[in-house]
């Protein structure tokens, strides 16, 4: 799928025109935009439940995390409607399957993105209207094997880890805790590909809950590897990505696996624990993928410190497209790993944007529900290359109106800070890796090549890839 990535030069300065932005994508890549029309009878049978299995099924079935089962006719149909209004959201808050990518602007191409075509859009909307008909019971595919292992939706684990169990009282206050330390048991160094965490804890499955948050108590967890024998974090220890709340699982690029070292302890540093409304027992479960033995990763991780606010925020009360900005210059050659938007409960929607001399480039907008935080990996051919020097901007907005289901009260004004009533916007989840100049230029050449990009492209997130077509480009860019 290299089409999407590719604008014509025409549309280079669409970042503020997302009417242009989709021209210039669909225009260059010369496919039409796909019809919304659907031919003849959509049936359970022979359209949705394919959907549902590919895009739904991992969460909708029992024992995982959504409130009901879509495995079946009997199981989706009592929520036909509710189907196609939450589908219909496409990227807005509220939207199933939850991913906020806008596909209008920026790149288009992430990892392990269940997100519905326009096509599947109009199926589903179709088959409600019609009275959502069941359609030939032999047309029904036959069911996933969702295996042992089932809870994994990056596949299957090589080795999983629990924390010690806690309990939470219905009532009680948020706090903050060390749950210690979980030898890993490994004799040897190993490299990870993915790794995922997931909750379990003992709230009824059908329990009513309208978000995400009122199943879990655990809402994150900052941990790492040490391979100190009492826990202490030092230069050698591991940072792994912090799970939270309706947060998806990650997927590390090839070249970078994370070492999980010989001999370590998984430092459960700190949880924040936030009481549901019901005594809850639960503990966390950690499952790590390997790369093979002797596996070397060829990159470095980068840090980009400061891309987000922090104490000076200054959140209006009962206004709705409050806009924040902050900025990174980046001191290395970098590829973009993953974009994490982080806001609160104020927070609708962030972009990132990468600045390069005179050449501004959207790379990624989401809108944000602080009941569902996602990461967003970009796919190997679609990880912004951005040369140093290039400042990272990410933009925020947010809504305190009475529009914003998630708040519990708009009055007040209100500051930065680690409560979800106060605020927080940053980007420093995000991840990054650091390319020497070497790498960077291999890394350039190979994109170039991959995508078979010419002269007159215009690829979002690679602002001196057309200077390896055109050297005179690269050389005016770089001074
Ligand atoms: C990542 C897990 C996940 C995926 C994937 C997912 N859902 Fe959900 N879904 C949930 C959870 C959790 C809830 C309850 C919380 C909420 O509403 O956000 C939910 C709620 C819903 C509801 C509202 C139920 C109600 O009582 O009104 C509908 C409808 C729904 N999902 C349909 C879908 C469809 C259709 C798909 C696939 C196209 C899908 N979901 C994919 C986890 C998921």
């Amino acid at each position: 799928m290299k089409a999407t990535l590719l604008a014509s030069p025409r549309f280079s300065l669409w970042v503020c025109g997302s009417v242009a932005g989709l021209l210039g994508v669909v225009a260059s890549a010369g496919v039409g935009a796909q019809s919304t029309a659907t031919a003849g009878d959509v049936t359970f049978t022979k359209d949705i439940a394919p959907i549902l299995q590919k895009h739904c099924q991992t969460c909708h079935r029992p024992d995982s995390l959504a409130p009901m089962s879509l495995l079946t006719y009997e199981d989706a149909r009592p929520y036909a409607r509710a189907i196609k209004a939450r589908t219909a959201l496409r990227t807005q808050r509220g939207a199933m399957p939850p991913w906020y990518i806008e596909k209008d602007i920026g790149i288009q191409q992430y990892k392990d993105d269940p997100s519905l075509s326009e096509e599947e859009l109009a199926k589903i909307a179709k088959w409600t209207d019609s009275g959502a008909p069941r359609g030939n019971p032999a047309e029904m595919p036959p069911p996933l094997d969702f295996g042992s292992g089932d809870q994994w939706k990056l596949g299957k684990p090589d080795l999983v880890l629990s924390s010690p169990s806690i309990t939470v009282k219905a009532m009680s206050a948020d706090q903050w805790i060390s749950l210690g330390t979980v030898p890993t048991g490994l004799t040897e160094d190993r490299y990870v590909r993915s790794v995922e965490v997931r909750e379990v804890n003992d709230i009824p499955r059908n329990a009513d809950s309208k978000t995400v948050g009122g199943r879990f108590v655990f809402h994150h967890m900052n941990y790492s590897s040490s391979t100190d024998p009492t826990g202490r974090i030092d230069e050698n220890s591991t940072h792994w990505p912090l799970p939270e709340v309706g947060r998806n699982g990650d997927i590390f690029p090839e070249q970078a696996g994370k070492l999980l070292q010989a001999g370590s302890l998984l430092v459960l540093e700190q949880a924040h624990v936030h009481a549901n409304g019901r005594d809850t027992n639960a503990h966390l479960e950690f499952a790590f993928r390997f790369h093979p033995k002797g596996y070397q990763p060829g990159v470095k991780w980068a840090n980009v410190s400061g891309l987000g606010r922090g104490a000076d925020m200054d959140v209006k009360p009962l206004t709705a497209n409050q806009e924040l900005h902050a900025y990174a210059v980046l001191q290395q050659h970098t590829k973009v790993v993953t974009f994490e938007p982080h806001l609160h409960a104020a927070g609708t929607r962030m972009c990132l944007e990468a600045i390069f001399g005179t050449d501004i480039q959207t790379l990624t907008c989401a809108a944000y529900d602080h009941n569902w935080v996602r990461t967003y990996a970009y796919a190997d051919d679609a990880m912004p290359l951005l040369p140093k020097g290039t400042i990272l901007h990410i933009i925020g907005v947010l809504d305190t109106s009475p529009a914003n289901k998630n708040l519990a009260d708009g009055r007040n004004w209100s500051g930065g800070g680690r409560r979800s009533v106060s605020n927080m916007f940053h980007d420093t989840l995000g991840t990054y890796i650091e390319l020497t100049e070497e790498q960077f230029e291999k890394e350039m050449a190979e994109r170039v090549r991959k995508l078979k990009l010419t002269k007159s492209d215009y690829l979002i997130g690679c602002p001196l890839c057309m200077g390896v077509l055109q050297p005179e480009l690269a050389s005016t860019a770089s001074r």
